[in-house]
C-alpha cells in the first residue's frame, strides 16, 4: 500500500519535470535571432564603408584626387604572445581606386556611377565574413548633398532623362559644379594599448570630410560657412558595444546635406539605390516580424529644419506590386522615418494641406480611418506624405514627391512623435530621444511598417515589404551653418516571427 503509494507520488512528481521541461521549452524562445552581421556591434573586428552620392543618388564626376566614393575600413585582430595587431583586409590603393583605374582593372566598359557601383562590390568582397545564411559586409556610412544643378539636367524625372530647366529655390546650387562629391579622408581603425590597464585598450577609426573642394581640411571643422563631416567610431578591446559618433555641418554653398549609418542589404538593390550593393542585413527584415534596437545619444540637433531620423526604412517594389528589377522608369523606392526633431510640424493638415496626408491611416488594431474623417485621422501623426510621380490611379488631392531626387520614382512617408505610435515603441510626445535625453529604442519597425499607407495599383496584390534599408542620421535640409551631433550604438534588427 504505502510503496504504491510511493510510486504514484513518484511517477506523478516525474511527470511534472517532464511537462515543465516541455512548458519550459516551448515558451523559451531563448535565441534570439538577429538579421545582421554584427549583432548589437559588438564584433571587435570591425566592417564599415563609406559613401557619397548627388542629389540623385550618384556620382557624376568624382572629386579631385579622391577616386571613387566607395572607401572601407575592415579589420581582423591577430593576437600572439608578444602583441595584439590589426590586420587591415582594405589598403590605401583599393580605397583610392578611380575612374581612371577601370582600364587596367578591365572594367573600361563602365561609367563614373556604375563604376562606384563596382567598387562596392569590389570592397564587400575584401570585407566579406562568412555567416548563416548568408556572408556580411559592412556598416555603410552615407553621405548625400542636395545640391542640384537644373542647368545641366544631371539627375532624371522619376527615372526618365530629363531636360534642363532655371534655377529653383527647392534645389540649391551657387553655380556650375555645385554638385560635386565631397573630399573624404580616412584615419585607418588602430589600436590603443594602455599600458598600465590593457583591459582599457581602445579601437578608434574614423572617416571625414567637406564639400568645400578648395577648403582647408586642418580648419574645416571650426570655420565659419565651411561644410564638414565626420565619423568616428571606438569600441573597448573585447567589450561593449561600437560608439559610433557623427559630425554634419551645412554651408551656403553647400545648405543640404545628409549623413546616415545603414544597415544595407548584402545582395540585390538596397533603399534609393538601383544598383546591387553591400551592407550589414544578412537577412532582409520583412514586415510585420522584426524590430530594431538601437541607443541614440544626439549632442546638436541640427537646427530646425533638420529633420533627424530616428528610424528610416527605404525599399522598393512598382505599383504593379511586382518586385525591383533595375527598370527605373518603373521601379519605386519607398521610404518611411520618424523625425523626432521637436521642431518639425506636422503638415499634413484637413483644412489646408489635405494632400500632405497619406490617404488613410491604420490604427494599431486595425481599424482604418481616411484622412477625410476629421474626427478620427490622427493629422499630428504625419510631417509630409507624397505620392509616386508615375502613379497611376492617385487618390486626389496628391502632392508627387520630388521627381529628381532619386535614380527612379519614389514615394515617402514622414511620421512624427505621437501617441498612435506609442504602440510600436515610437516616441509619442515631441522632444522625447531629444538633445539631452538620449535612450535606448526598442521599436517595433515591422508591425509599424506593415500598417503605414504606401500606392499600389488597385485591385493589385499587396507586397510583401522588404527593408532593405535600415538607417539612422539627419538631413538637415536647406538651411546653412547648421551643426548636428549624435553617437549610435548598441545597433541591432532582429527578426521576431512566430
Ligand atoms: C548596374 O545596373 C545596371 C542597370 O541595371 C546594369 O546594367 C549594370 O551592370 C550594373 N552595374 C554593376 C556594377 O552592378
Ligand atoms: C557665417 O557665414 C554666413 C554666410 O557667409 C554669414 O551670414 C554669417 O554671419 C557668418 N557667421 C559668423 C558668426 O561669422
Ligand atoms: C481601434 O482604435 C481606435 C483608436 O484608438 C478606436 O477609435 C477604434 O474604436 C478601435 N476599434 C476597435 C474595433 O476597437
Amino acid at each position: 500500500m504505502m510503496l504504491n503509494n510511493m510510486a504514484s507520488r513518484l511517477r506523478f512528481w516525474v511527470c511534472c519535470q517532464v511537462v515543465l521541461v516541455i512548458v519550459l521549452a516551448s515558451s523559451c524562445n531563448c535565441e534570439v535571432k538577429s538579421a545582421i552581421g554584427d549583432p548589437g556591434m559588438k564584433r571587435d573586428n570591425l566592417r564599415v564603408a563609406i559613401e557619397a552620392w548627388n542629389q540623385c543618388n550618384e556620382v557624376h564626376e568624382e572629386a579631385p584626387n579622391m577616386g571613387s566614393p566607395r572607401e572601407a575600413d575592415c579589420f581582423d585582430i591577430q593576437k600572439s604572445k608578444s602583441r595584439t595587431k590589426l590586420v587591415h583586409l582594405v589598403n590605401e590603393a583599393d580605397n583610392k581606386l578611380s575612374i581612371y583605374d577601370a582600364k587596367s582593372l578591365g572594367q573600361e566598359n563602365l561609367d563614373v556611377n556604375t563604376y562606384a557601383a563596382w567598387k562596392e562590390l569590389f570592397l564587400g568582397y575584401k570585407c566579406q565574413v562568412q555567416d548563416e545564411p548568408k556572408p556580411w559586409n559592412f556598416w555603410m556610412i552615407m553621405l548625400k548633398s542636395g545640391n542640384m544643378d537644373t542647368t545641366a539636367a544631371i539627375c532624371p524625372k522619376n527615372g526618365k532623362p530629363s531636360q534642363p530647366f532655371p534655377q529653383e529655390s527647392r534645389f540649391p546650387c551657387f553655380g556650375k559644379g555645385c554638385m560635386n562629391m565631397p573630399r573624404i579622408y580616412h584615419d585607418y581603425t588602430t589600436l590603443h594599448s594602455h599600458r598600465k590597464h590593457p583591459k582599457r585598450s581602445q579601437l578608434k577609426g574614423g572617416f571625414h570630410g567637406t564639400w568645400d573642394l578648395d577648403a582647408d581640411m586642418s580648419k574645416a571643422e571650426t570655420r565659419n560657412d565651411t561644410s564638414f563631416f565626420k565619423v568616428t567610431w571606438h569600441k573597448n578591446l573585447g567589450k561593449g558595444s561600437w560608439k559610433f559618433h557623427h559630425n554634419l555641418k551645412t554651408s551656403s554653398k553647400y545648405p543640404w546635406l545628409m549623413l546616415y549609418l545603414r544597415s544595407d542589404a548584402t545582395t540585390g538593390v538596397s533603399g534609393g539605390y538601383h544598383n546591387e550593393t553591400r551592407g550589414m542585413s544578412k537577412i532582409v527584415p520583412k514586415s510585420p516580424n522584426f524590430k530594431v534596437k538601437f541607443t541614440l545619444d544626439i549632442k546638436r540637433g541640427g537646427g530646425p529644419s533638420s529633420q533627424f531620423y530616428l528610424m528610416d526604412m527605404g525599399s522598393c517594389w512598382k505599383n504593379n506590386g511586382q518586385p525591383c528589377d533595375g527598370d527605373v522608369t518603373t521601379d519605386v523606392t519607398r521610404y518611411s522615418e520618424m523625425i523626432i526633431n521637436p521642431d518639425t510640424e506636422a503638415w499634413c493638415n484637413p483644412k489646408k494641406n489635405l494632400k500632405l496626408c497619406p490617404p488613410y491611416h491604420t490604427f494599431a488594431n486595425g481599424t482604418r480611418v481616411h484622412r477625410t474623417d476629421e474626427a478620427r485621422f490622427p493629422y499630428d501623426a504625419y510631417h509630409v506624405y507624397c505620392s509616386p510621380g508615375n502613379g497611376k490611379y492617385l487618390e486626389e488631392p496628391f502632392n508627387y514627391c520630388d521627381e529628381y531626387s532619386n535614380p527612379q520614382a519614389q514615394e515617402i512617408l514622414q511620421i512624427l512623435p505621437h501617441p498612435v505610435w506609442g504602440e510600436y515603441g515610437y516616441p509619442t510626445k515631441k522632444g522625447e530621444g531629444w538633445i539631452g535625453d538620449p535612450r535606448t529604442w526598442e521599436l517595433d519597425v515591422g508591425r509599424l511598417s506593415q500598417s503605414l499607407y504606401f500606392y499600389q495599383d488597385p485591385g493589385t496584390k499587396p507586397v510583401e515589404r522588404h527593408w532593405p534599408s535600415i538607417d539612422l542620421g539627419t538631413e538637415i535640409y536647406v538651411s546653412s551653418n547648421q551643426v548636428a551631433e549624435w553617437i549610435v550604438s548598441d545597433f541591432d534588427i532582429i527578426i521576431t516571427d512566430e
